[in-house]
Parts: C-alpha cells; structure tokens; sequence
C-alpha cells in the first residue's frame, strides 16, 4: 500500500525575518493507485507539500506519510519530476535517465530495455548522447519525465511536469499519461495551473487556497468520468467536448476566481 498522507500539515517559514505561516492544516490522503491533481494559486504551498511527500522539506507541524512510514528522507519508491527540471548538465540523456535505475536491483539489459522505451516515447530518440544544455526546454523536461518513470516507482511526485512543454507535446505526453495510468495506475501527486489538465487527468482534484494555503475544496472526478465513459474517447479534445467535462472544469474554475478575489481585498 502506498498511498500519501497529509496530517494536520503545517508549514512556517522565513522570511526577511518574519514568519509565516505558508501551509495550514493539511488533511489529505491520496490512496494507493489514485491519481490526485492540486490546483492553487500562486504561491499556496503546492510545491512545498509535494516537497515534503519526496522527502526534501519537513513539516513544522502534523506528518506526512508514505504508506506506513513517516517521510523524513527521500527514497527510491518515490519519482519526482520538478517544476524546474533538474537534470544533470555534466550526464547525457542516456546517462540522465540511467541514473535512478542504477541504484535499482535491475539488470543491465532490462535497463537499457526500458531507456530505450522512454527515449523513443518522449520523442528523443537521436539525442541519447546529448548533453542538456543542447536541448530545448521542452526536451529537457521530456529527459525529467522519462528519468521518473522508467523506475516504475510506487508514487510519482509530478510539479507542473508539462509546464514547458509545447501545446503538442503537452497534449501527447496528457494522453499517454492517462494510458499509463489506467493500464498500471501509480500513487500519483500531480501539481498543475491548467484546470482542463487537472479534469483530463485526475481521480480527484483538490482545490487550495490562497496563503496560508489549506485545502478549500475536493472534488471527485472520477466517479464522473465512470460514468460518462471518458475512457471511450481516446482524444482529449474529445473528452473535453463533453458536457461533464465542462461543468467540472467550471466549477474548478470558479473555485479558483474566487482565491484570486480574495487576494484583491
Ligand atoms: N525555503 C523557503 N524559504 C522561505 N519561504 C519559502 C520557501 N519555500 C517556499 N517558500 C514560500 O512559501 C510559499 C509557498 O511556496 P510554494 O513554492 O510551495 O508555492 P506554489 O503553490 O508551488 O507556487 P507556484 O504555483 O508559483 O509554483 C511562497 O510564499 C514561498 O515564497
Ligand atoms: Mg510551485
């Protein structure tokens, strides 16, 4: 069982000298294999909680749990693919997605199996022996994505993965997302600013609000798209033609309106 869990979550910080209090009172569990979408403005703490399930930030009140273990360090059962891309500029891109799979109990041909899976699906197949400063943005953060998945891990910790990618890409990458995830659904953590993103791809989406960020809203999508039979279209643009899709993704929306309204007063 790997699902995440945020209790009670607090989070201060520092700033010029002054405290604040940047999350409060995070409760919220992603069960094993649901893939769960944040949504918030700018600056709610979405990075900070997805930190703090890697490992790489601690809270400074409350837990946060990876299946039954308290999270105090990162581990191999947990990808990350962050906002801004961290690659190795010294490794190429073979090198770059080998990385993580060398510290995994996997042997040399079923490694270079699964690289050559990944290049080939994010459409870098030709730039294997490139470095990243070669690379566009959007290839690099193709390289990010490839390097978290080919170690099939338990939970995926994704921070606007598809941010920088081109409106083409994006699309590509959001499909075969959504095929890998119902064919071998993970524990994911999907952070995004795009609200049809986060309807198209998520189980549940969770609303935040503005600083101190807390959770102002879930909502369940899947139930939903159970029931109008989302699956059976395999475009997006399909999907997002359906009257379903549109009132969530309104009601995302709205939610969202009123954080940035609150921010004006
Ligand atoms: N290490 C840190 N030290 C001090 N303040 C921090 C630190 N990390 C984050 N913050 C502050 O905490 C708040 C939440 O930041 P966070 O990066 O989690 O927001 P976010 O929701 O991911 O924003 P965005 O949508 O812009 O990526 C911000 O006000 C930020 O300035
Ligand atoms: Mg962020």
């Amino acid at each position: 069982m790997a699902h995440i869990q945020f209790q009670g979550v607090q989070r201060v910080f520092e700033q010029n000298g002054q405290r604040f209090v940047a999350l409060q009172d995070i409760d919220l569990v992603v069960q094993d294999r649901e893939f769960v979408a944040i949504v918030g403005p700018s600056g709610c703490g979405k990075t900070t909680c997805m930190r703090m399930a890697a490992g790489l930030e601690h809270p400074t009140g409350g837990q946060v749990r990876v299946g039954s273990e308290i999270v105090t360090r990162p581990g191999p059962d947990r990808a990350v693919v962050f906002q801004q891309f961290a690659l190795f500029p010294w490794k190429t891109v073979w090198d770059n997605i080998d990385f993580g799979l060398k510290s995994l109990d996997v042997d040399a041909a079923e490694r270079r199996r699964r690289i050559e899976q990944y290049i080939a699906l994010m459409g870098l197949n030709g730039y294997e022996h490139a470095f990243p400063h070669q690379l566009s943005g959007g290839m690099q953060q193709r390289v990010a994505i490839a390097r978290a998945y080919v170690l099939d891990p338990q939970v995926l910790l994704m921070d606007e993965p598809f941010g920088a990618l081109d409106a083409q890409t994006r699309v590509v990458m959001q499909e075969e997302l959504v095929r890998l995830a119902r064919k071998n659904p993970r524990t994911v953590l999907f952070i995004t600013h795009a609200v049809e993103e986060a309807v198209y791809l998520a189980d549940r989406i969770v609303v935040m609000s503005r600083r101190p960020g807390t959770v102002r809203e879930i909502i369940d999508v899947k139930t939903v798209r159970e029931a109008d039979d989302w699956d059976s279209h395999t475009r997006i643009e399909d999907v997002m033609d359906l009257p379903s899709f549109i009132h969530l993704r309104t009601h995302v929306w709205k939610l969202l309106r009123d954080q940035q309204g609150g921010d004006a007063h």
